[in-house]
């Protein structure tokens, strides 16, 4: 299989299937960093499968001629990544969108059967399974403030949201952003949906401090921290002790955010394991009869890839 990890080919340049392999891909712009080739193209390996995952980057402008690409090279799925998650929904069939798309009007993962698109968002589900692998157990049993309101914010308010009314629990959330325009816009639409749902937006620094008191799970959906010099979030009190905090940022590491919290005395986790758990969950999607051993296999694989190329450690289990 070689590996194509560390080429990112382009619209004039997309890969033509060999012999009877099938092929798989991420879009993006940018997408040259992107792990999923790693994670993906392991799990093949791991189950012996002839398929290949490649990264493509297009342009906004490109994206229906790449899409349109994919198609006519008979690609069997795609991953979707910034700044396209919208602009797929827009392309797939309205009648095949799952419920997590229906809700979150973004698309993250495609199965491509004879022409038509199917449209899937494991974003909000690999959080979920990412915090309960990492943190704590049902996370939407506890009281959860949502620091960002962009694309991801927004995805994992509506997913709790929604996951929590399936399994007959209230979520309680209160969302914070800089622009706080689009957190009320976010609890307005939750209002809408999941009536039962408790969504409060902290604004000044007095309801922000309120909102960390109150909150058993804080999480970082900003972009804040990627950089070394960034600002935190949110300025975070000196004890945090009997708290949980999840970053949805993995490189760096640890943000300012992180290493703040769990000086404070939270426990803490980065968005690697969100990364594992959302290409896990496309992985099945693309797999569907595989069996438990497969998907338990492919899943070690995945880790395995992510750990290597990034010399980090993902947690197996809750930590204690
Ligand atoms: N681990 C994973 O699998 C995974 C998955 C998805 C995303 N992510 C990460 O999540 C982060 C957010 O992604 P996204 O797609 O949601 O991005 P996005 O749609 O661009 O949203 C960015 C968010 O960051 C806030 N922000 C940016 N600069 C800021 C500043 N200087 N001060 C205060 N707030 C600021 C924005 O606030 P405004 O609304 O006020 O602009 C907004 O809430 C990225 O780091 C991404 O890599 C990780």
């Amino acid at each position: 299989m070689g590996d194509d990890a560390n080429i990112t080919y382009t619209l004039e340049t997309i890969p033509e299937r060999k012999g009877s392999e099938k092929l798989y891909a991420v879009i993006g712009d940018p997408v040259a960093h992107s792990l999923s080739p790693q994670m993906h193209n392991a799990a093949f390996r791991a189950l012996e499968l002839n398929s290949r995952y490649v990264k493509i980057r297009l342009t906004p402008e490109e994206l229906r001629a790449g899409i349109e690409q994919l198609r006519l090279k008979g690609y069997s799925g795609w991953n979707v990544t910034v700044p396209h998650k919208v602009g797929m929904f827009g392309l797939v069939e309205s009648e095949r969108l799952s419920p997590e798309v229906r809700l979150v009007h973004a698309v993250n993962t495609v199965l491509h059967d004879n022409g038509l698109f199917e449209g899937f968002s494991t974003d909000g589900r690999g959080w979920w399974a990412a915090v309960e692998e990492t943190l704590l157990p049902n996370p939407g049993h506890h009281r959860i403030l949502i620091v960002g309101a962009g694309g991801s914010g927004q995805s994992l308010a509506l997913f709790i949201a929604y996951f929590c009314t399936v399994q007959n629990t209230t979520a309680r959330l209160t969302l914070t952003n800089r622009s706080a325009n689009k957190a009320h816009a976010i609890a307005d639409l939750i209002a809408q949906r999941h009536p039962g749902t408790s969504c409060a937006v902290a604004k000044t620094s007095e309801e922000i401090s309120h909102a960390i008191s109150e909150a058993d799970l804080i999480i970082n959906t900003t972009s804040l921290g990627l950089k070394p010099d960034d600002e935190i979030p949110i300025k975070l009190p000196d004890d945090l002790s009997g708290k949980y905090v999840y970053d949805l940022i993995y490189n760096p590491a640890e943000t300012t955010f992180l290493r703040t919290a769990k000086a404070a005395g939270a426990k803490t986790a980065n968005g690697l394991s969100m990364l594992l758990w959302q290409g896990a969950y496309a992985f099945r999607i693309w797999h569907p009869g595989l069996s438990e051993e497969q998907k338990a296999i492919s899943l070690a694989a995945m880790r395995c890839a992510l750990e290597d190329a990034t010399g980090q450690k993902l947690p197996e289990r809750p930590a204690s």
